[in-house]
């Protein structure tokens, strides 16, 4: 991985390798750290502030559908891209998987060559229905979402009653031969923090990559705060005073988790602590939304609009062109809790994870 010719290099000497493509912003969760739209996060949001927050919520306007990207516009853009130099495809949403017939996409991608790794990112819901076909088609790796393990707060955090759905969608993954199936847990103080160890147990028993992700503002209320970020480092102290752990060697460092294996037992834990301490440094992410938008980080404050270039009659080569020059311009990294921050312009269900 991360060798072989790419002209995909930002101004400060990062070379882009991570292409995560969001197939639709809509979701059938309401995850309070992304669209915490339901009574429960909003209350929950009401303690902490007294009231929802001041700052302008970000105006959820779906996606219509024709400014979607086709899955033929979405093959030549990943196409022009992976001829570039990119070689980690990641499919996220919203949820991925409410995009019809999203196997047919993973097929036509799946036999690009070029591609070295083919992954998705869902809350597993649906994941069921469509297991087998997505497994078939040619995806390989799994994150999924799961903040609880506990069906009253799953509920609180998602706005849907699907915890036994979700649990059997990771345990169906492993059954198929998903290879790693990782398993993401935004946690937030005051909500879910006191599952820290359930969850990480969890991943051991079931052998699981288990990560613990801090909150980030990318939430559509624009309700974040920064006493709700629990920092990796206090998630890992509390780790290491219930389990023996030892550092596992990351081969690849634009990697956002740093990982732990427990030396009794399988499974593995991954710290991912974009806001205390970044990693940008080290970025090799750009993203396309699902209407065609190319986003050059996850703040970033402008787009760059692919689909037009696409949709003009624009030729491979003069998308590639545009496409390296619009990767220069890539951000040199997030302002998350200084002075001069600026909220990113849409919240993460357009951008993806
Ligand atoms: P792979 O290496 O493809 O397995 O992905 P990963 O281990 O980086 O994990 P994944 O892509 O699932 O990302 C996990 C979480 O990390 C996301 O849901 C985000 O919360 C966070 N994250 C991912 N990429 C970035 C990034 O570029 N910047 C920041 N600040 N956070 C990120
Ligand atoms: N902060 C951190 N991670 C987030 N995700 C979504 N919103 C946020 C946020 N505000 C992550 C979740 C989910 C993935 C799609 O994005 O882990 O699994
Ligand atoms: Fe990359 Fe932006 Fe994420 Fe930093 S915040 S790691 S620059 S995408």
């Amino acid at each position: 991985m991360t060798t072989g010719p790419c002209s995909l290099i930002d101004s400060h000497g990062r070379v882009l390798r991570d292409l995560r493509v969001s197939l639709t912003d809509r979701c059938n969760f309401r995850c309070l750290y992304c669209l915490p739209e339901t009574e429960a996060a909003q209350n929950f949001y009401r303690g902490h502030w007294g009231q929802m927050p001041e700052s302008k919520p970000i105006l959820q306007q779906w996606v219509p559908k024709s400014s979607l990207l086709s899955f033929e516009e979405i093959e030549r853009a990943v196409r022009v891209a992976v001829d570039l130099g990119i070689q980690k495809i990641r499919l996220t949403g919203g949820e991925p998987l409410l995009r019809h017939d999203v196997e047919r996409l993973v097929e036509r991608l799946a036999a690009i060559p070029g591609i070295l790794d083919l992954a998705m990112t869902t809350n597993g819901f649906l994941f069921p229905q469509k297991a087998r076909a997505l497994r078939q088609a040619g995806l390989r790796r799994l994150s999924f979402s799961l903040d609880s393990l506990d069906r009253e707060n799953f509920r609180k955090i998602t706005g849907r009653n699907g915890l036994a759905a979700v649990l059997e969608s990771i345990d169906l993954a492993q059954q198929l031969g998903f290879q790693p199936v990782k398993v993401n847990a935004v946690i937030i103080r005051g909500l879910n923090d006191h599952e820290l160890e359930a969850l990480a147990e969890f991943g051991r028993d079931q052998q699981l990559a288990m990560r613990f992700i801090e909150f980030m503002p990318l939430d559509s209320a624009r309700a974040w705060l920064k006493e709700l970020v629990v920092p990796g480092r206090e998630l890992l102290e509390r780790l290491q005073r219930r389990f023996s752990l030892r550092p596992v060697a990351e081969p690849n460092p634009s990697s956002t988790a740093k990982r732990w294996a427990f030396n009794e037992g399988s499974g593995e834990i991954g710290i991912i602590a974009p806001v205390s301490e970044p990693f940008c440094g080290h970025c090799n992410r750009i993203r396309l939304t699902a209407d065609g938008k190319v986003r050059t980080c996850l703040f970033s404050v402008i787009e760059h609009d692919l689909r037009s270039l696409l949709r003009k009659g624009a030729s491979d080569e003069q998308i590639g062109k545009w496409l390296e020059g619009v990767v220069y311009q890539k951000e040199a990294r997030h302002h998350i809790g200084e002075a001069d921050f600026v909220p990113a312009s849409r919240s993460m269900s357009c951008i993806g994870g």
